[in-house]
């Protein structure tokens, strides 16, 4: 993954002139809370992706290559495909890029993209993706914008050209984020902390091994359920509403009410969680996990009977906390363990998943 000049030289044989990278996140607490103006309580991932770039000197067109699917693609539009694929993202950054600099020259590139984040599993490879890609064409291109200004172009990208309704937690932790500590956002505001991870405790995720085709789409569902939830309260961001005030309201569509009842809970555990890890109480920081992982599964119903058991394993193995992390519908759960009892955690859930299930924070 390191050696990028080596590959660079190989397939594009020149010297890359500017690189940048982007790390995956795993979100502690805090889901579907983002788009409603809510509260995120994510931390970076130790997996990667890295972007290096130069000048294509010698055609008209973009060359691309992703070591991580091993595939070399050129192209000179930026035509979406129809089934999003990675090259997608690429083509998206580049046309919000350009679109945001209408007097820069286009100027045609040479990209490799390596990357070691697992695909698929709810840790947002693709905003690392986005938010390494806007990196390198600024300092390519000299523009200087802010991280903050990155993360919101990344989400322009995903909303506008890919097409998923997603907030902006990931990429603003993507851009923003620091390894090692937790960053608490106002998704409304976009004001954040850092906040340290103490260190007697560790993060672990497990695969659920369920990659479902339809997890945009669920996902788009629960969007459209929330903002659906607004439009009945008369708020602009549900975020901002507190439990009374929701339950003020008669909702005649049940599942809307369990759906925001999700919501309103969880950003008010967010808040909580914060305060715990600020006071290193990790005990109610797992236990506000657990109750996060129970209103995802019953009322938001984002999680799946594997996962719900994957969770239980987990807690009954010696976890504080457990909980499925990301967008919903399978990916990786996200446990919280203090380190003396890891071995025994990992010993005992080790008997049901497999050791290439496991992964460090
Ligand atoms: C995905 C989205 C985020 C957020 C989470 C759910 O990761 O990209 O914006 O909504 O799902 O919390």
């Amino acid at each position: 993954m390191n050696n990028h000049n080596k590959i660079f030289n190989n397939i594009f044989q020149q010297n890359y002139s500017h690189t940048k990278e982007a790390h995956a996140r795993v979100n502690l607490i805090g889901e579907h809370t983002d788009y409603t103006g809510g509260y995120v309580l994510p931390c970076l991932l130790k997996y990667k992706t890295i972007v290096s770039i130069a000048k294509n000197k010698s055609s008209q067109k973009y060359n691309t290559y992703s070591e991580f699917y091993n595939e070399n693609i050129s192209f000179n539009d930026f035509i979406k495909s129809k089934n999003n694929q990675w090259i997608d993202y690429l083509k998206g950054c580049l046309f919000v890029f350009y679109d945001e600099n209408k007097k820069l020259d286009n100027v045609y590139l040479n990209i490799l993209i390596q990357s070691n984040i697992p695909i698929g599993k709810g840790i947002s490879s693709s905003s690392a993706l986005c938010v390494a890609i806007l990196k390198s064409l600024d300092d390519f291109f000299n523009i200087g914008y802010t991280d903050k200004h990155i993360a919101i172009l990344a989400r322009k990208v995903e909303r506008h050209y890919i097409g998923v309704s997603g907030g902006i937690m990931d990429q603003m932790v993507s851009s923003i984020g620091i390894h090692g500590k937790a960053f608490f956002l106002d998704c409304l505001t976009l004001k954040y902390e850092l906040i340290n991870l103490p260190n007697n405790y560790c993060f672990e995720l497990v695969d659920s091994e369920i990659q479902r085709d339809n997890r945009n789409s669920a996902y788009n569902e629960r969007h459209d359920q929330l903002k659906k939830a607004e439009e009945i309260l008369k708020v602009e961001n549900l975020g901002s509403i507190k439990i009374d005030q929701l339950n003020k309201n008669k909702f005649d569509d049940l599942l809307i009410y369990k759906r925001a009842l999700h919501v309103v809970t969880e950003n008010q555990r967010t808040k909580e969680a914060k305060k715990f890890l600020l006071k290193k109480d990790m005990e109610q920081f797992g236990h506000l996990m657990n109750l996060s992982h129970s209103s995802y599964s019953k009322d938001f119903e984002a999680s799946t009977k594997d996962v719900d058991l994957l969770v239980k394993r987990s807690i009954e193995s010696g976890a504080l906390g457990c909980r499925l992390t990301g967008g919903g519908f399978g990916g990786f759960t996200v446990s919280l363990i203090a380190k003396k009892d890891y071995e025994q955690w990992y010993n005992n859930m080790n008997k049901y998943y497999s050791r290439d299930k496991f992964f460090k924070v």
